[in-house]
């Protein structure tokens, strides 16, 4: 994906926003090679819309209870990205399962950033299970989409300590931390055309390697 202009990026959320803040503000960077051009949220009430709009980026609300269907909506989504030619949708805390429809249209264009050291704690309640199960290390997984829960090619990975006497949230407030630098570095391997999925995996070229 590197075509000398900014990679033109969508993303979708449903609640707080902070990986979408952390999104915003790479983009925002003379030199960064993407651009946020569409935010969609399936909850009209959630807090990152504002955060898109105060940085003057266009915002859509798609309650999915609006619609019959997880296709229809999964439709409308498609639709709403693909009218501003979206090249690559950011999912970013979005909180819905997707259809293999919606997966397979944009299979390789539809990255995720999961609360964990994935395939460890897919799913929900991540830092709560990894104390549980007396992890030492936890972190977070930026991978592209697959239809099946929390898999896909892995782009990148950062992991944290679990520290003696953390409680999930304080577990969870530095997971985030790390999800902050790691989210905006994936898209720009991404956008600088440095990640080739090869069937299951997600090869990283080193800067300046041929394409
Ligand atoms: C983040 O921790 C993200 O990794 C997680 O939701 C949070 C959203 O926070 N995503 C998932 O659990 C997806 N399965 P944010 O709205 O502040 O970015």
């Amino acid at each position: 994906m590197k075509t000398g202009r900014p990679l033109r990026v969508g993303v979708m959320i449903s609640g707080r926003g902070s990986n979408l803040q952390a999104l915003l503000e790479a983009c925002a960077g003379a030199d960064f090679p993407a651009r946020i051009v569409l935010v969609v949220s399936n909850r009209a009430d959630a807090p990152g819309l504002s955060l898109a709009q105060a940085a003057g980026v266009p915002v859509k609300v798609l309650p999915h209870r609006d619609f019959a269907s997880r296709d229809a909506f999964d439709a409308a989504v498609s639709e709403a990205f693909e009218s501003v030619a979206v090249e690559l949708i950011c999912m970013a805390g979005f909180m819905r399962l997707l259809s293999a429809g919606f997966v397979e249209r944009w299979r390789d264009r539809l990255i995720n950033i999961h609360p964990a050291l994935l395939p460890a704690f897919k799913g929900l309640d991540t830092h709560r299970r990894a104390l549980a199960a007396g992890a030492k290390e936890h972190g977070c997984t930026v991978h592209y989409v697959r239809h099946e829960m929390d898999s896909g090619p892995v782009i990148g990975q950062a992991a944290v300590p679990v520290l003696p006497g953390d409680s999930a949230d304080t577990l969870a407030a530095r997971v985030l931390e790390a999800e902050h630098r790691l989210y905006p570095h994936c898209l720009r391997l991404i956008a600088e055309g440095r990640v080739r999925v090869r069937g299951e995996t997600a090869e990283i070229m080193a800067k300046g390697a041929p394409t």
